[in-house]
């Protein structure tokens, strides 16, 4: 449950908190995000979610609201006054309110921060990492720009929905060439017979995961092969074993695709074994107890 929620520099009650209904990010998605684990109270991989939010937000011409360490600040206060131990806290910044028009007022405007923090279920997330997930592949009809973090989630929601019907927990994103681009908010990774992970390169086609960032650096210190490339959708489907990676699941087992079984249709080996190393070498921030 969150009960407090920071607006614009106030900590408001969920139930009361809100922006201005002419808030570009309301009207034009105008707004990026980012959303960081939160780990025994402390943020997993900050310093990595915070160089990302910088990137996101310059490639919008939109200003940082606040120093870092401010907004380092804003995240473990709203991380502890809604008592979060294990849980996501997620900030969104807009560029801010003015009377609709498509062009950005001259002289720009004042950026409008949210940020809210939530529990997450942890029993129910080993739950569903020990049973694996299924994933249903999607074209993807994302923007061009899908490297910068925004709000304009639509194609997300309506491939998630569709995946979520035929009894999926993900969609894989497909381009017009047939290769997969990530998951609707994850990247997507396959294990080859060989034993070497497959991932796709960073550039405009998908987001630079903090989690997928995070295990390639456990994948060089313990000598896993790695091949930074486009795998088609039958390449996946006849892959040893496949998984996805977000702040919100970390590395999750992907046990069918389109309904055909990954391996033996269970979680890989070798997912499991990264699932369990990522926490050892995730950055994890100090505990915040001010006042
Ligand atoms: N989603 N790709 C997309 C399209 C995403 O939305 C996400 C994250 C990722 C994984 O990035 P990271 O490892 O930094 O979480 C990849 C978040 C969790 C969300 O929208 O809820």
């Amino acid at each position: 449950m969150t009960r407090v929620v920071y607006v614009n520099g106030r900590y408001m009650r969920y139930a009361e908190a809100g922006v201005h209904v002419e808030d570009r990010g309301f009207q034009f998605a105008d707004a990026i995000y980012e959303v960081c684990e939160v780990s025994e109270g402390r943020l997993v991989d900050e310093t990595q979610h915070m160089d990302r939010l910088a990137r996101s937000l310059a490639e919008l011409r939109i200003p940082m609201p606040m120093s870092r360490r401010a907004l380092g600040l804003v995240l473990r206060e709203t991380v502890r006054r809604n008592r979060v131990k294990t849980g996501l806290v997620y900030l969104q910044v807009s560029r801010g309110t003015a009377p609709r028009d498509f062009l950005i007022p001259a002289g720009g405007l004042a950026p409008t921060v949210v940020c809210l923090a939530r529990r997450v279920d942890a029993a129910g997330r080993e739950q569903r990492a020990a049973s694996g997930i299924a994933v249903k592949t999607l074209p993807d009809i994302r923007w061009g720009r899908c490297d910068i973090k925004t709000v304009m989630l639509l194609p997300a929601v309506l491939a998630k929905e569709a995946a979520a019907t035929d009894g999926a927990g993900e969609a894989w994103l497909v381009d017009a060439e047939g290769f997969v681009t990530e998951g609707a908010s994850s990247n997507a990774w396959i294990v080859e017979r060989s034993g070497a992970l497959v991932t796709r390169q960073t550039g405009d086609a998908i987001l630079p995961g903090v989690t997928r960032r995070t295990l390639l650096d456990v994948l060089s210190r313990e000598n896993i092969p790695i091949s930074e490339r486009p795998f088609r959708v039958e390449e996946a489907r006849a892959a040893q074993e496949a998984f996805i990676t977000s702040a919100s699941g970390t590395v999750m087992p992907v046990v069918s695709i389109d309904k055909v079984a990954i391996g033996d249709g269970r979680p890989g080996a070798l997912t499991r074994r990264l699932r369990t190393l990522f926490h050892q070498f995730a950055e994890l921030s100090d505990q915040y107890h001010p006042r």
